[in-house]
This record gives structure tokens, C-alpha cells and sequence, in this order.
């Protein structure tokens, strides 16, 4: 290759790392704000049981989530599994905007943070909080393709263990109390 076209390349490609750039910086509101709010018996009636387990335990597992790892969560996750308002330029843009169209509906419906904890889905909560934690151990979330694009977007460390210590906490909390409730067979 003889010089000239080696530095048209590499000039091409700073423009590419420099364009990739300035569209990170750029964002716009997201199409669609989904995630209402889910009812469940807590909300009107702290004596209930949600899944085989007292209220007034499922809402403080609420609040400790609030308090101790939904801010980290909104911003690594709920891009495709929660509520947000704002998206990179770049997921408007064709193709990328189908990929991540499709990727969010796939999210939200396999795991929908919105409304907080519990998560909004069709499963029990504590396989909820199991599958949260195999995949923050395992680092598969956020998606290696989204890593790619958002190179910050990967949890660190001390994430991680802030979230894992929570999923194990709650998740041995809850357990005792559904088996020690006198109705566990899982009733809602
Ligand atoms: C770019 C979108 C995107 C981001 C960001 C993202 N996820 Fe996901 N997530 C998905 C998709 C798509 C699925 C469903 C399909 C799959 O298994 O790949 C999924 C599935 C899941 C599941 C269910 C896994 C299962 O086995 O069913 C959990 C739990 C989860 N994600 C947690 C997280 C957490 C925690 C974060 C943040 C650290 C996160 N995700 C960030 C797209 C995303």
C-alpha cells in the first residue's frame, strides 16, 4: 500500500471514531415510554401476601432495592428492561433502530424492571432474583454487542457485589418467609 492511501485510511477511519463519538453524545427521546405501573395486593393492603409471602416483607425488599441498586440498574439495564426516556442517536438510525427495537421488546418481556421490585413478569419472584444473579455472576448482561457500543455501559466490579449481595440477602430473606407462611404454596 503506498503512503498516501495508507494515511486516506487512516484519516477514514478517524473520521468514523470521531463521528461514532459525537453520536454518543447526541440523544433523543425513545419512541415509546412503556413500563406502567403493575398492581399487586401490597399496593392496597399491607396485611396481604404476595406469592406466599407477608406484604409488609415484599415492600421492604422494595425499598432496600430503591435505596441500595435501582440507580445502578437504571443506568445499565433499563435501556431495554425499564423505563427510559432517552436513547443514543444512533438507535434511530436504520438498521440499528430495528435491532434495538427488537432487543427491548425481547428484554422488557423476559424481564421488566419499571416498576421496581418485584420485577414485573410472568414468573415467581424469587426465580426473578435467582436469574438476576446468575447473570450479573456471569457477566451476560448487558449484551456484548451493547458493551460494544456503549463501551461504559459493562457493570464494575463493585456493582456486581453491591447487586449480588443484595440478590442473595433479599432472596434468603424471602425464601424463609414463604416457607415459614402458614399458605406457601405460592398463592398470590
Ligand atoms: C441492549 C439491551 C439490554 C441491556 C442493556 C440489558 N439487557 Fe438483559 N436482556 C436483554 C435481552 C434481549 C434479553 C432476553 C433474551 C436473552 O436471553 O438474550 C435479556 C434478558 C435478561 C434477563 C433474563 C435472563 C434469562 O435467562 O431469561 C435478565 C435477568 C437480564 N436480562 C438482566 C439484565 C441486567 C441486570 C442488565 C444490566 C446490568 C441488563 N439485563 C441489561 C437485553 C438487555
Amino acid at each position: 500500500m503506498n503512503p498516501r492511501s495508507k494515511s486516506a485510511l487512516v484519516n477514514g477511519f478517524c473520521i468514523l471514531v470521531a463521528l461514532v463519538a459525537v453520536l454518543r453524545l447526541v440523544t433523543v427521546p425513545a419512541e415509546s415510554v412503556e413500563g406502567a405501573v403493575r398492581e399487586h395486593p401490597c399496593v392496597q393492603n399491607l396485611k396481604a401476601s404476595f406469592q406466599g409471602v407477608p406484604c409488609s416483607a415484599v415492600l421492604a425488599a422494595s425499598e432496600s432495592y430503591d435505596r441500595s441498586i435501582r440507580r445502578t440498574l437504571q443506568a445499565k439495564c433499563y435501556d431495554c428492561h425499564g423505563v427510559v426516556s432517552r436513547m443514543p442517536l444512533y438507535a434511530k438510525v436504520p438498521p440499528v433502530k430495528g435491532l434495538v427495537a427488537k432487543d427491548v421488546r425481547r428484554a422488557k418481556k423476559e424481564f421488566n424492571m419499571s416498576a421496581g421490585f418485584p420485577f414485573m413478569g410472568k414468573k415467581d419472584f424469587l426465580e426473578d432474583l435467582h436469574e438476576l444473579e446468575e447473570v450479573v455472576e456471569e457477566g451476560e448482561m448487558p449484551p456484548i454487542e451493547y458493551k460494544l457500543m456503549h463501551w461504559q455501559s459493562g457493570l464494575t466490579a463493585s456493582e456486581r457485589g453491591k447487586i449480588l449481595a443484595w440478590a442473595k440477602n433479599t432472596s434468603n430473606a424471602l425464601k424463609a418467609l414463604r416457607q415459614a407462611s402458614p399458605s406457601s404454596s405460592g398463592a398470590q
